[in-house]
């Protein structure tokens, strides 16, 4: 196996988020937070990632199923952080070389802090790095304890502190890279004198140091990488962390986000230079916006929506599945689910595609320029075509197409001029 490796740890139960649902999967700005961790661990250059799953594991599971690079080592009991990490012996054996150690509920760390501890240890060839960070407020953290020297000696639980130690500001992150299989040997030394009497991943750097092997805690870490969800009120915090620095990526794009506190978009959306998004406006999974569109307020653009240049989406407009070509335009009140909407096309207020008949979703195709008029409704499948004209209120109705050019009227829609049947 080549490396490095990553093993994140994901096997607790979260017990104070008071959910049926396993930590990780909570959704951190529409993704579950282990996702991000995966990706922060792939981005620093991890080859293979192994996830320590006990907790709710067929649900982190079934999460985590299309990733390659992502394998499960199963944990049976929750005996400590120490023991998640050995539970990955077998799944690992042979490897030797670079190992991340990160945990699942911490989905604000970033690929770069974590290339850097890689870098160091290019050089360092040490038996653990510890990524720390020195933060305002340490408490919940494992505490760094270093002698009068700064040489790292050992981290302190909270739990495990006197009031000397609980003052120290620089704080464990559970952010390491260990050398394989050097982590083993210590591994196996582990015992469950301590406060919680578990098997403390946080003794396995001083014991290395008493083996003789190389030790050094960096703190290459921001307060804000280091977020961890323990309860609901820290899922919330780190969602309005990753919003902004979503939005803030945007924003250095080129996209104007007039009220970014009330702006939601999730980071798998790709939005072009000069796009206004309006408040309340909420953008969800993969979503393409183009260059010059203008959003909102309260557009709720969902997965697939593709934008192209030019296109208007505005107040209570959804669109789902769709693609709106170059200047297309649906300002109020619509509802485009499985559609194609031709250039320059106009979807006017209140009209919807009708894409689900109660059991399978038809697709709508709306030609270049035509004209959907106020309140109609397109009954999937069906096509629009190209310059033509649905009246206001008129209902198409299922494989009854309009031809291009033409204009419909009425329930069901039938040719202007047309006697009712
Ligand atoms: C741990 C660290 C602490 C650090 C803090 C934040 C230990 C002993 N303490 O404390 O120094 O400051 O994280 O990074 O490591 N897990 C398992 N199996 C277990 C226990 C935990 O997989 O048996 C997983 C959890 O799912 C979680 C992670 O390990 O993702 C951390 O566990 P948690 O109980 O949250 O540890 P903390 O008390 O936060
Ligand atoms: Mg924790």
């Amino acid at each position: 196996m080549t490396g490095p490796v990553a093993i994140l740890l994901a096997a607790g139960h979260g017990k104070r988020m008071r959910s049926t649902k396993a930590k990780v999967l909570h959704e951190v700005c529409g993704r579950p937070m282990i996702s991000y961790v995966v990706e922060a661990a792939r981005g620093a250059g991890a080859k293979k990632i192994v996830v320590v799953v006990g907790a709710g594991a067929d649900q982190v599971k079934t999460a985590l199923e299309g990733e390659p690079d992502v394998v499960f080592a199963y944990q049976e009991q929750q005996l400590g952080t120490g023991d998640a990490v050995r539970a990955c012996r077998a799944v690992l054996d042979g490897y030797s070389g670079p190992a991340f150690v990160l945990v699942g509920d911490e989905p604000l760390i970033r690929p770069e802090p974590l290339a850097d501890l890689l870098d160091r240890q290019k050089v360092e060839h040490a038996a653990c790095l510890l990524g720390t960070a020195i933060v305002p407020d340490p408490s919940g953290f494992g505490r760094i304890l270093r002698d009068s020297a700064g040489r790292f000696l050992r981290i302190i639980e909270q739990r495990d502190c006197n009031p000397e130690e609980a003052a120290i500001n620089e704080v464990n992150p559970s952010c390491y890279v260990f050398e394989l299989p050097g982590l083993w040997d210590a591994l196996e030394r582990l015992d469950t004198g301590n406060a919680q009497g578990e098997y403390y991943l946080t003794d396995a750097p001083a014991l290395l140091q008493s083996m003789r092997r190389k030790v050094l805690a960096l703190p290459v870490l921001e307060p804000d990488d280091i977020l961890g969800v323990n309860t609901r009120q820290h899922l919330a915090q780190a969602h309005a962390l990753m919003q902004s620095r979503i939005l803030d990526r945007l924003m250095t794009e080129g996209v104007s986000i007039v009220d970014p506190r009330n702006t939601y978009v999730d980071g798998r959306s790709e939005i072009g230079p000069d796009t206004v998004i309006f408040p309340f406006s909420v953008i969800s999974g993969h979503v393409k916006v183009g260059r010059a569109c203008r959003i909102g307020p309260f557009a709720h653009l969902r997965d697939g929506t593709v934008l192209e240049d030019g296109v208007e989406i505005g107040a209570f407009v959804e669109t789902v599945r769709s693609r709106m070509e170059i200047g297309a335009r649906a300002r109020h009140l619509a509802y485009l689910g499985d559609a194609r909407v031709g250039a320059g096309a106009n979807i006017s207020a209140g009209a919807i595609t009708a894409n689900f008949d109660g059991r399978t979703k038809g697709v709508t195709t709306i030609g270049d320029r035509a004209l959907v008029g106020a309140g109609s409704i397109l009954v999937a499948p069906v096509t629009v075509g190209e310059g033509a004209t649905v009246g206001a209120g008129a209902v198409v109705t299922k494989r009854h197409d309009v031809e291009p050019g033409a204009t419909v009227v009425g329930v069901p829609a039938r040719p202007l001029g047309e006697k009712s049947r």
